[in-house]
């Protein structure tokens, strides 16, 4: 059984001029798959996601997560599901600089209640992972953007969700953190065995992942699956998107 199965999956946003943000798209993902979503400007990658992480709902279709649609719960069942089976890296950190790195980190753990040896064992083993163990006391507007978002992995990664979420991990970095970041990454899909879909506009960051799948105007274009070479992954991804079209802007996220 697939860990993500999208069905079919429209998306209407209803106004004044009515937008057709996702129009059938069906895809599925597999226990320990890396992921990437690559379109123009405006082709649904953030609905898609964010339909994903049940933060907005379907016009018509379905969503499975491990099995179980998520949008036939009820509010607070839905929040405690999205809770246990969802991880989520942002663009935009959303780390709490109130709190302190270990605190942003553990608070998935505090939330569910879990045991405070448990949680303190866990967070070795992901700030480990992450390289961040001298980090942990700091707070997130003492630590460097890359530094951030490991910590933002690590907190998405820490209760061992059925799949992990990113809307551009790397949007806000320079090129060298966000190498960093995908090799992170790689090693928590690798390592851990953890899922991951992660919506990028950049060809470097989409070459770590096993394969990408192309949207164009909210429909399924194509995907692929790379090889074993990153770099020629990396040519056949800019092919695609030149393919694809778009506008400069997406052109100006590709860093070569
Ligand atoms: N809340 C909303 N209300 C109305 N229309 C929306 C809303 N959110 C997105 N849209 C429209 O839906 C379409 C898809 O938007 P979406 O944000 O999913 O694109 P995207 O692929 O993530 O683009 P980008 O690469 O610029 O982030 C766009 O035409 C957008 O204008
Ligand atoms: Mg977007």
């Amino acid at each position: 059984m697939p860990i993500l199965d999208v069905h079919n999956l429209s998306k209407i946003y209803e106004g004044k001029v009515s937008t057709q943000a996702l129009n059938h798209i069906r895809f599925s993902v597999e226990k320990g798959e890396f992921v990437g979503i690559m379109g123009p400007s405006g082709s649904g990658k953030t609905t898609l996601l964010n339909t994903i992480a049940t933060i907005d709902q379907p016009t018509s279709g379905q969503i499975l997560i491990n099995g179980r649609d998520p949008n036939l719960l009820s509010r607070k069942e839905k929040a405690l599901f999205r809770r246990h089976e969802l991880g989520f890296v942002f663009q935009h950190f959303n780390l709490l600089d109130t709190l302190s790195v270990e605190e942003n980190i553990v608070l998935p753990l505090t939330l569910a209640g879990v045991r405070v040896t448990e949680m303190e064992s866990r967070l070795q083993e992901v700030a480990s992972m992450l390289d961040i163990e001298h980090l942990l006391q700091k707070r997130t507007y003492e630590i460097s953007g890359g530094q951030m978002q490991r910590t933002a992995i690590a907190r998405a990664m820490i209760h061992r969700p059925a799949l992990i979420l990113a809307d551009e991990p790397t949007g806000n970095l320079d090129s060298k953190a966000s190498g960093e970041v995908m090799n992170m990454l790689t090693e928590v899909n690798q390592e851990e065995g953890a899922t991951v879909l992660m919506v990028t506009h950049d060809a470097v960051a989409a070459s770590f992942c096993n394969r990408v799948i192309f949207i164009k105007d909210g429909r399924f274009y194509s995907e692929m699956y790379r090889g074993s070479s990153r770099g020629a992954f990396f040519q056949s991804i800019i092919d695609m998107l030149s393919l694809l079209g778009g506008t400069s802007h997406d052109l100006s996220a590709i860093r070569l």
